[in-house]
């Protein structure tokens, strides 16, 4: 890991940190003694003192600033704009983000071709359970939307698809390799999990109202 992906690292666990911040950092410095001298180095003192949402902001910050120069790294994260209120869909789409960001964080560190592949394999892997399990859920509910749903997973597992053909053409994970995963599945997931998916749940939820009456 180098200087910049090391801070870019450093302010994500920071970030996830936020909500327990004092008692976290320093149980985060414990077990992570390499990253908190370097997070001392680069000034954590500017982060001490001051409320939860100007510590998050000043991390961003702190990263952006030291990757505007080049093409910004994006890994997805789950926030609350992604949460559909289904429990197994959620956890699902949770365990779907970590899946993207070792295939970015592979590439981004260096992992040759073997590995990148590996990971989109798990990628893909992952989609087919998780497609599978959300394509059940709308049958079991006699979902009207299911065939336009099962149209749009199916484009995205062309698109990993495709991503799998560019990692062979290549001798290991190009920059065009990450935007591509950046474009075809952090960016579309994100509309996809906003639009398609919480319908889903919000009919699942209507439906279970209903015949509760
Ligand atoms: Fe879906």
């Amino acid at each position: 890991m180098n200087d910049k992906e090391l801070k870019e690292h450093i302010c994500k666990e920071l970030m996830e940190m936020a909500d327990e911040w004092e008692s976290g950092l320093a149980r985060w410095a414990m077990e992570h003694p390499e990253e908190d001298r370097i997070l001392r180095q680069t000034g954590r003192k500017d982060f001490e003192g001051t409320g939860v949402a100007k510590r998050e902001n000043m991390c961003y910050d702190k990263c952006s600033q030291k990757s505007s120069k080049e093409e910004p790294t994006m890994y997805a994260e789950f926030d609350e704009s992604l949460v559909t209120g289904n429990e197994m869909i959620d956890g699902q789409h949770k365990e779907l983000i970590e899946k993207i960001n070792k295939l970015v964080a592979c590439c981004e560190q260096g992992g040759g071709k073997l590995e990148a592949i590996k990971m989109l394999d798990y990628l893909s892997d992952y989609t087919e359970f998780h497609f599978s399990a959300e394509e059940k859920l709308q049958e079991d509910i006699s979902y009207p939307g299911i065939e336009e749903h099962k149209k749009q997973h199916a484009d995205f597992k062309q698109a990993v698809s495709e991503l799998h053909e560019m990692l062979e053409e290549e001798e290991g994970p190009s920059d065009a390799f990450v935007a591509a995963v950046n474009k075809n599945v952090i960016d579309w997931l994100y509309r996809h999990i906003k639009g398609f998916d919480r319908s889903v749940a919000e009919y699942k939820n209507m439906k279970s109202q209903a015949d509760r009456l």
